[in-house]
């Protein structure tokens, strides 16, 4: 146990050993082949068995799922097998021993900082841990609003937020596995849902919601005092994305300020974090409490106190209570734990705020650097991967540290000729196959991740980490006025936390491709997300939940007063707020899409009956919302194979309407979806993704009532150019600021801020002189490219601009 610092040996040696040529790479597969049958042995585990104390007790759930009628009772006999055989991993987690621990402090306060290693069992314990405690019942309360009472149902819910949807899926998964109910929408019994942008999967009998952390703030717009919610979680805070800040700014109020609009029910909060600052964030929750009160639920004289005792009985949905099978008196299940019982040192209890830390379980993890800066991460990645394939007598999986989806699938590429060469099979990249072991003791699983699996996700397997050093992070570009996405050196933190991975399970390596001299200048921590990038979507999300002094929101570090001004401007350009500053109705249904403020801006002039393209502005943005649509080519030969299936689809407008076109002729395919996506060199999985998206969207505009329900709609097959040029004015309403004109020697050049950028090279207009360009995204790897690229005429430009 200790600190990754603490434990990590430092070993600096070549790690391209030597390698400098593909025939040195196969001349090694082929050696390898002893490797193979050699007998190798793990360690034996040291992982120790924890105590069991009265209150682990197996899941009620596990035991006698409450609703399983005749027909389902052999699957929840499954489900409750599965759940049962994980109780051994479940105890044998580091927060496992805190569980009482965590209870009382929580019966005690309304919030709780806890810190603890990625893998120590927060994400999914935690929720499991306070899901049945007596304060997480829904209570039945009455709550005054101007002069009415209303009857409303307070708490009974667990919120938990993480950074990213591939994370608050699994994690409901899991948990749902581990509870031994099935998960989401998949039955009315499910205890365990999730929802993130686009995909909603809840039961009316959800306990515990994995939520992505945008999908939480959109819900505070409907329900402003999270009324559902007896707790929220807020997971992986030192992530410190804009939307973990608004969460947190948030929360703060909720639970330090009155409670109101919750019939005076507080809200439980807790804070984790792998890495986070502890003291600054108990100071800056601390601070958040009036400074004359003990406890805000017992003292706030603003509460109006008209609540009665929950009388206990389900909620008004008709499904049977949550609560039947379980004791009434639910209390014993903390009052195992002795106060003082957690390892010296680890509580706190002065103040509102309690703290815990978990300690963490980590092996010892040899570091290796190169001796010479690396050029090119990818192909130093091959090289390691297959030196450790071959290289290392022990098994284990590698994790291999990428900036994003280009690198990711050109190494796939290059691992797959390789091992092709060595009749092996290869790992894929799908994501969910991750989590599966390795089919075979002598065959290593490769998992190419960017910073998701840095903490956000945990793999296990996992003894070697490829560390590239890089990743995409977003900034904002003051010159051109938005965010773009840049290669860039990552932090100590983030360089130990990739290191980490590799010491889960037993003693690991890490082998980082960049220099021990590099290493050493990295800043030790990466900039908050919103001291860096544009804040306009944050923005609109606090002005729609009623915070009018922007400015005052307490945030864990304020953004530059100019970011704000900058932001507020913007939002007054695309009409969601008014000249006084305060929200419009078309902000504050702009606010409510699940998307960008310029993408919902574009959405609902589209709705408009004088431009009337919904429907095909739906099926471009649903697009857009997915990572390359096409696919990449690495492989030269097929260039003119695809080239001329791809004709068919392009269109002289520019990629949106190509786009919009490739979701046409997908849609209208009746017969084999998957075979024409592969004639057409298309994503199939990610032509999924967008009709997921499409399906939700036009949900979402139905509700907002926009359209007809979508099954009474007809979705236009072909678009004339006419409409077309609708379609692109409705765009440019928003992004009139990503456009740049063609200059006279064959450059273009930014309309705001006169940068250069050229047309990125999968764009359907690669290498065409047009008078003006409109782009989706600007991105800069070794030059400034724009992706997303359509034809617009200055006159279209200055009449967007001048509106
Ligand atoms: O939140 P934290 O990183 O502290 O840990 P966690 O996500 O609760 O993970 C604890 C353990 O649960 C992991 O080590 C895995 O064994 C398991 N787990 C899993 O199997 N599948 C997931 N999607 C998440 C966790």
């Amino acid at each position: 146990n200790g600190t990754d610092e603490e434990n990590v040996g430092k070993l600096t040696g070549d790690i391209s050993g030597g390698l400098t040529s593909n025939e040195s790479v196969l001349r090694r597969m082929k050696d390898a082949s002893q490797v193979k049958n050699s007998n190798v042995s793990l360690p034996k585990s040291s992982l120790r068995k924890s105590r069991r104390t009265s209150s682990q007790k197996i899941p009620k759930d596990a035991r006698s799922p409450a609703q399983a009628g005749r027909s389902g009772l052999q699957k929840y006999g499954q489900l409750a097998n599965k759940a049962r055989s994980l109780i051994s991993i479940r105890t044998a987690l580091p927060i496992w021993t805190h569980q009482t621990e965590i209870q009382r402090h929580l019966q005690e306060k309304d919030i709780l900082l806890l810190v603890g290693e990625t893998g120590s069992g927060k994400s999914t314990q935690v929720p499991q841990f306070l899901v049945n405690e007596s304060w997480c019942r829904p209570q039945k309360v009455r709550i005054k609003t101007k002069g009415n009472t209303e009857n409303v149902t307070v708490g009974g819910c667990i919120a938990i937020t993480e950074p990213r949807r591939v994370a608050a899926i699994s994690l409901a998964r899991r948990v749902a596995t581990e509870m031994g109910t099935p998960l989401g929408s998949a039955s009315p019994a499910s205890q365990v849902g999730y929802s993130v942008r686009f995909d909603n999967s809840t039961s009316p009998n959800t306990r515990i919601k994995f939520l992505t952390e945008g999908m939480l703030l959109q819900e505070m717009l409907r329900d402003p005092w999270l009324r559902q919610y007896s707790a929220v979680i807020v997971d992986e805070v030192h992530e410190r994305g804009v939307n973990v800040d608004l969460v947190a700014g948030f929360v703060r109020n909720m639970v330090a300020g009155n409670k109101e609009g919750r019939g005076g029910i507080p809200l439980k909060v807790v804070i984790m974090s792998a890495t986070a600052d502890m003291n600054r964030l108990k100071d800056f929750y601390e601070d958040g409490f009036p400074s004359n009160t003990t406890k805000s639920s017992d003292s706030d004289p603003a509460v109006n106190r008209t609540y009665e005792e929950s009388d206990r009985e389900g909620d008004e949905d008709g499904y049977e209570s949550p609560w039947s099978g379980l004791s009434s008196d639910n209390e014993d299940a903390s009052a195992g734990g002795q106060l003082g019982e957690a390892p010296g040192g680890s509580t706190y209890s002065a103040g509102h705020v309690a703290t815990c830390f978990i300690e963490g379980r980590q092996y010892p993890v040899v570091a290796i650097y190169t001796p010479e800066p690396v050029r090119d991460f990818v192909d130093a990645s091959l090289r390691t991967i297959f030196q450790i394939h071959y290289g290392e007598p022990m098994p284990g999986d590698i994790l291999v540290f990428l900036t994003g989806q280009d690198d990711i699938e050109a190494l796939e590429k290059l691992i797959e000729e390789y091992a092709a060469g060595m009749g092996s099979e290869v790992p894929m990249h799908v994501q969910q196959r991750v989590f599966q072991p390795s089919p075979h003791p002598n065959m290593r699983k490769v998992i190419l991740a960017t910073n998701i699996a840095e903490t956000s996700v945990t793999v296990s397997g996992v003894r070697y980490v490829v560390d590239c050093g890089k990743a995409k992070i977003k900034q904002f570009r003051t010159r051109l006025g938005l965010d773009s996405l840049l290669v860039k050196p990552i932090s100590k933190s983030s360089a130990l936390q990739r290191r980490g991975r590799a010491g889960r399970e037993s003693t690991g390596k890490c082998y980082h491709l960049y220099t021990e001299s590099e290493y050493s200048k990295l800043e030790p921590s990466s900039t908050p997300e919103i001291l860096r990038c544009d804040v306009t979507h944050a923005v609109l999300t606090m002005k729609a939940r009623g915070v009018d002094d922007i400015m005052s929101f307490p945030f864990l570090d304020s953004p530059p007063r100019e970011s704000l001004e900058k932001a507020l401007l913007q939002l007054f350009s695309l009409g969601a707020l008014t000249e006084s500053g305060s929200i419009s109705h078309l902000g504050r249904q702009m606010a409510k899409l699940p998307l960008t403020p310029a993408l919902a801006r574009v959405l609902l002039t589209a709705a408009a009956p004088e431009t009337d393209c919904l429907l095909e502005v739906i099926d471009i943005i649903s697009c857009l919302s997915v990572e390359n649509v096409f696919i990449n080519l690495v492989n030269e030969d097929k260039k003119e194979e695809a080239d001329v299936a791809r004709k068919e689809l392009l269109r002289r407008e520019g990629d949106h309407l190509t786009l919009l076109n490739t979701v046409q002729k997908y849609s209208s395919e009746n017969t084999d979806r998957r075979k024409w996506a592969e004639q057409h060199f298309v994503s199939h999985r990610a032509m999924q993704a967008v009709m997921d998206v499409r399906k939700q969207l036009l949900a979402q505009c139905h509700h907002q009532k926009l359209i007809p329900p979508p099954s009474e709609l007809n979705t236009p097959s072909n678009t004339s150019p006419e409409r077309a040029t609708v379609i692109l004015k409705c765009f440019l309403t928003a992004f009139a600021n990503n456009t740049a004109r063609l200059f006279p020697d064959g450059s273009y050049k930014t309309v705001i801020g006169n940068q250069t950028v050229a047309i990125h090279p999968a764009s359907g207009l690669f290498g065409r002189k047009l008078e003006a360009i409109m782009y989706h995204e600007y991105v800069f790897t070794n030059r400034s490219y724009a992706r997303g690229v359509s034809a617009v005429q200055m006159d279209w430009i200055e009449e967007a601009l001048a509106r």
